[in-house]
């Protein structure tokens, strides 16, 4: 797999997965992660920056400006979800107070300038509610044309939802959003059509606790890294290496809450598959399609509709990542961050 040079706008909600995605694409030394900018979701977005910004140090990577934008949805109330995420949005994890700030400036106004001053260089990688992305577009139209690419991880398509029985969490969150930004890519060349990693694919990989071993094995750690349903709740890890006990922290609170819902001791790691998505490290198919976003109808708001077959006549604003490789996924994240968790801290 060629790991060309990639240069990251990373918009997240962290968010248990969030952060996943975040240690990885650190992990990645061709990855220039440009800014993270902070999106009210699983968490409020002073606690998503917080999160932020803490992770990045704790990656080694500190000099990566961390902002924030709105703090609510475009037009709904902003509702989080600390029984998915915990109540700081990192499960059982205790990050470090970050030493540095957030950034003075404004998450739209940096996802701007940056495209500006970069045209055609950067990727945006959209892992939460797209209220930030929606409000750039409204500031500068041109950004389909000034991005690179744009992967967002979002909605489902004739599959059920995480949220409400039709309507995935992103979505749902800020439909609003959703549908402005996906309005906003209609007629697009095909190219620059948003890559859309939605749940019938992100669901297909399930983080389970002999991947945190294998990645805990991976980075060096002294005891084998054990968390099953069996141990009491809230059992933390004592991994030597601390990027390991944070994250397997994290992932402890995450594994209870899929298997509180019936899914098993295991973690959708949605996010994380949007980001080698984002920078070509995992193989997958693109059906082009026209995305609607649901606004109005009550039971029905954020709920998304894909016609992949020009029934609407309306044009394409999508590119729906189907054929995920589940197993060379999950590989990729253990060799990975194992790898970059065990490399001396400088
Ligand atoms: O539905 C999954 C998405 O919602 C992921 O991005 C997760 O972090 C939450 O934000
Ligand atoms: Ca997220």
């Amino acid at each position: 797999m060629d790991r060309r040079p990639v240069s990251l706008l990373l918009d997240c909600d962290t968010g248990v997965d969030d952060a996943l995605a975040l240690a990885y694409l650190c992990s990645q030394p061709q990855v220039e992660i440009v800014a993270v900018t902070s999106t009210p979701g699983n968490v409020a977005a002073d606690q998503v920056a917080l999160n932020n910004l803490a992770l990045l140090e704790l990656c080694g990577r500190p000099s990566v400006p961390v902002a924030v934008g709105s703090r609510t949805p475009l037009s709904v109330p902003l509702v989080t979800t600390p029984e998915t995420h915990g109540p700081q949005g990192v499960g059982y994890a205790q990050l470090p107070v970050p030493q540095g700030a957030v950034s003075a400036s404004d998450a739209v106004e940096l996802w701007v300038e940056a495209a500006r001053a970069r045209p055609g260089e950067l990727t945006a990688l959209l892992t939460a509610p797209l209220t930030n992305f929606a409000l750039a577009l409204r500031a500068e139209p041109r950004l389909p044309e000034l991005l690179k690419n744009v992967v967002i991880m979002g909605g489902s398509y004739y599959y059920q939802g995480n949220t409400t029985p039709t309507a995935e969490w992103n979505t749902h969150v800020d439909p609003h959003a959703a549908a402005e930004v996906f309005a906003a890519y209609s007629g697009q060349p095909e190219e620059k059509l948003p890559l859309v990693c939605a749940l019938e694919t992100t669901e297909r990989i399930e983080m389970r606790p002999e991947h945190l071993a294998a990645l805990a094995a991976r980075a060096g750690c002294t005891e084998p890294e054990v968390a099953s349903a069996g141990q009491a709740n809230g059992t933390r890890s004592r991994a030597s290496n601390e990027l390991v006990r944070q994250l397997s922290d994290m992932l402890r609170f995450y594994f209870a809450f899929h298997q509180q819902h019936g899914q098993g001791y295991l973690a959708h790691i949605h996010d994380y598959f949007a980001a080698c998505v984002a920078i070509g490290t995992t193989p997958f198919r693109t059906r082009t399609a026209t995305v609607h976003v649901e606004t109005e109808a009550p039971r029905l708001v954020g709920t998304t509709v894909a016609d992949f077959r020009g029934l609407w006549g309306e044009p394409p604003n999508a590119r729906v990542v189907a054929d995920p490789e589940p197993e060379q996924a999950l590989a990729e994240l253990v060799n990975a961050v194992g790898a970059f968790a065990a490399r001396p801290r400088t």
